[in-house]
């Protein structure tokens, strides 16, 4: 068991280069799957997820090479469609491989997927979509059956503008005859980078990146190469961490552009934003002034940074209000905090978070992937030592954020 500790009350500064980003690899990596033959994946992060899906597709038979940042994936010897409940269940995305699996081989088998306890995280709306371009599908209570003799386009509808559900059912609309229009769709950078990698392979899309996006199906899919994009999240995590502690930085590799809700919302609290094509510098000093956010979809605030901009309105001069619109669960981070000195109130979807001058370091626990980095966020500008253990939560998301923020001038090492 590991624990990060941290000693608080270093500025950070300096240049980093931000990781490739999770949540646009794993699709990517499930998407591969659709083509039978090689695909080439450049700036995939080192972290867990990633690891746990390379073990996923090696149990289905395909051959991965991984070498350093590069990914080599032949999927020419995929043979199974099934993917049992431990594997499933060890992260959120092995639900991305439904729709590729059902595409290329007619059937998938899949446990339930697993991931970060931050609400209930149904998966009907991916359901939803298999069922409307065709296919047959069963639940029960070890997971999903669904299979189709041969999937064809449809409207599909989504209620709610989930993203892993654009992506399955975008996926499975490559490997359907005619056209699918998905309505009501996620607009997550995430999606735009696996329909370019989509693309790339050959299929015909438009509209990604817009609640619209039309699919024609069954083009001739080829061997292809795609760099993934930089981590919106794990750049927005660096940037508070400078406003927990203060300092001057530059982040590269990641486009303004993703992340223009929290940069506003930085910028309120007091930070000084510069934007350039795939940089972004932040300078901070002294406390942040309060603010009041509420998350939401893309290009809404996103809820995976709600809990590292708690850890820094924890100590802004002022009464903070957050609302979390996504999931239900994702204020855990609140009780950690709170040992480390912070007055936060949590009243079902809002927290009140009165200020503080500083933060006192503690023994604190990761509850989830980004609750845990804004642990890290909240030692750094605290008053001591603090010692974050469930480190593997963190794993599962960033790559190097120890070496990463000691880079920047932080105290912060990993103790095995
Ligand atoms: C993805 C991200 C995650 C991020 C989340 C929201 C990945 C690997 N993960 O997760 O980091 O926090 O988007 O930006 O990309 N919903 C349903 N039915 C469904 C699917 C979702 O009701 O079938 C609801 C969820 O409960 C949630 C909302 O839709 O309230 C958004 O979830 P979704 O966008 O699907 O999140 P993920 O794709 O799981």
């Amino acid at each position: 068991m590991s624990v990060i500790q941290i000693e608080g009350g270093h500025p950070l500064n300096g240049e980093l280069v931000i990781q490739g980003s999770k949540n646009a690899v794993l699709p990517v990596m499930a998407a591969a799957v659709l083509h039978n033959g090689i695909t080439v994946i450049e700036n995939v992060p080192r972290i867990q997820d990633v690891f746990c899906m390379l073990g996923i597709l090696e149990h289905m038979g395909c051959i991965c090479r991984l070498e350093g940042n590069c990914l080599t994936l032949d999927t020419r010897t995929l043979s199974s469609c099934e993917l049992p409940s431990h594997w499933a269940g060890c992260m959120r995305s092995s639900i991305m491989l439904a729709g590729p699996l059902l595409g290329r081989l007619g059937q998938v088998k899949a446990g339930f997927p697993g991931g970060c306890a931050i609400g209930q995280r149904p998966i009907d709306l991916h359901l939803k979509a298999f069922r409307a371009l065709g296919a047959e599908v069963e639940e029960d209570k070890e997971g999903v059956l669904a299979s189709a003799k041969r999937l064809s386009g449809a409207s599909v509808s989504f209620s709610c503008p989930s993203v892993g559900a654009t992506e399955n059912a975008v996926m499975a609309a490559v490997a359907a005859e005619g056209t699918t229009v998905i309505e009501g769709a996620a607009r997550e950078p995430e999606i735009v980078e696996l329909c370019s990698f989509l693309t790339k392979m050959g299929a015909e899309i438009t509209g990604a990146g817009t609640s619209k996006i039309m699919v024609r199906g069954r083009r001739r899919l080829h061997d292809a190469r795609f760099f993934v994009c930089g981590d919106r999240i794990a750049a927005g995590t660096y940037l508070f961490s400078v406003m927990a502690c203060g300092g001057r930085a530059v982040i590269q590799g990641v486009a303004p552009d993703h992340l223009t809700e929290p940069l506003a919302v930085m910028e309120q609290m007091g930070a000084e934003i510069r934007r350039e094509q795939r940089l972004i510098g932040i300078s901070f000093s002294g406390r942040p002034k309060s603010v009041s956010v509420s998350t939401d979809f893309y290009p809404g605030f996103p809820t995976d940074l709600q809990s590292p901009l708690m850890a820094v309105a924890a100590r802004a001069d002022g009464i903070s209000r957050i609302e979390e619109n996504i999931f239900e669960e994702r204020f855990k981070t609140a009780g950690e905090l709170r040992k480390m000195g912070a007055d936060i109130i949590i009243e079902g979807k809002r927290a009140v978070v009165c200020g503080c001058v500083q933060l006192t370091g503690g023994n604190v626990k990761a509850e989830d992937l980004r609750g845990g980095a804004a642990l890290v966020v909240a030692g750094l500008g605290a008053k001591g030592i603090t010692s974050v253990s469930g480190c593997g939560h963190i794993d599962r998301g960033y790559e190097n954020i120890c070496e990463d923020l000691s880079r920047l001038g932080g105290v912060i090492r990993r103790i095995e």
